[in-house]
């Protein structure tokens, strides 16, 4: 099958697999593994920030980073798709005890007068505290679309002046920066936190980093024992993340020109594909304008060979180039999947 459900897809490449082969470890909680001691410091290097935390998932550092700008009954605002909200198992209430208000944003990204209108300054002392603000770069369930830095700028000077710390969820944000010629610490910059994954686009399999000030990462350490995700001799798989800051960055902008192309493939074949959503690596399809359900597109799809998969969009299906797919593979593909859908194309 040409998988093209997710970038989590990837399997570790021959030169990951000897840098993990070859990885001196310690022991993690010590702070003795000197590969996860690098690749933090690499990580806050890159994201221009004091310090870095590794972590197993992306999922905990976005968790970790809420416990640590609240206090139960605080709320969290984000926008209404923000994987927080909607792909976290509700982990904002059960772990930090947040409320969450939502903004209805477009393609992601919101205004600072929307984000004004959900954090109005409560004048009785008994209301609850508008304490954090997640955003999403790129965002996910949009299709992998990117924040202008400008309005990133806004939004988080904004959330300050009403004095909100600020996080952000940069699952993708090494896609964001190769996408907008932007450098990842000036991103990263304007937060307080910034969560990044190493196991989509980077290709390693399994790891992601929390980043912050020192003061906010000795914190976060305390969070990780907390939530049982302190490790051990950790190095074996901080090598992959180490090899990945090294090799898998630039090459993304493959993975960008691969999902263009697709996407412009499957839309001179008539396929419903919106071109200008595609600003990374995900190309996104609605199958509504085909007639078809979303589970019959996805069955006929892989039936035919090629591997895509559901958003929170009820009619939207996505695919999501990545390093283990070739030129090759992503010529099948174009060739593929219009004809698995095709009888309705014509319709
Ligand atoms: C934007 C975003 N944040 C966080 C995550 C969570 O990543 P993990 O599966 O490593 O917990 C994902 C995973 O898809 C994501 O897309």
């Amino acid at each position: 099958m040409i998988d093209l459900r997710s970038d989590t897809a990837t399997r570790p490449t021959a030169g990951m697999r000897a840098a993990i082969a070859g990885a001196e470890v310690g022991d993690e909680q010590r702070r003795e593994d000197p590969t996860v001691n690098e690749l933090q410091e690499r990580a806050a290097a890159l994201l221009g920030h004091e310090a870095a935390l590794f972590l197993p998932t992306a999922t905990l550092a976005n968790q970790i980073a809420l416990k640590l700008h609240s206090r139960p009954g605080d709320v969290l605002v984000a926008e209404r798709y923000a994987h927080v909200v909607i792909y976290e198992y509700g982990g904002a209430a059960a772990h930090a005890g947040l409320m969450v208000e939502t903004i209805e944003g477009r393609q992601g990204r919101f205004g600072v007068d929307e984000l004004e209108a959900v954090t109005v300054p409560s004048t009785k002392s008994a209301d609850q505290r508008p304490a954090v603000l997640a955003v999403e770069n790129t965002h996910n369930s949009s299709g992998g679309r990117c924040w202008p830095l400008a309005d990133l700028e806004a939004v988080t000077t904004a959330a300050r002046e009403r004095e909100m710390r600020v996080h952000l969820d940069g699952a993708r944000l090494m896609n964001a920066s190769v996408a907008a010629g932007v450098r990842a610490a000036q991103i990263a910059g304007l937060f307080d936190t910034v969560t990044l994954c190493l196991s989509k686009g980077l290709g390693c399999p399994l790891g992601a980093l929390l980043a912050g000030s020192t003061e906010t990462i000795e914190r976060a350490w305390r969070e990780k024992h907390l939530f049982g995700g302190a490790m051990r001799q950790a190095g074996i798989v901080a090598a992959a993340g180490v090899y990945a800051l090294e090799h898998n960055i630039d090459r993304l902008s493959e993975d960008h020109a691969r999902a263009h192309r697709l996407a412009e493939g499957w839309h001179a074949a008539g396929l419903p594909v919106d071109l200008d959503q595609v600003e990374t690596n995900f190309v996104q399809l609605d199958v509504g304008a085909l007639g078809f359900d979303r589970d019959e597109a996805l069955a006929r799809l892989r039936e035919a060979g090629v591997g895509l998969s559901s958003t929170i969009h009820p009619t939207v299906i996505r695919a999501v180039t990545h390093l283990d797919l070739d030129d090759d593979a992503i010529d099948r593909a174009i060739d593929l999947a219009p004809q698995a859908l095709g009888a309705r194309v014509a319709a």
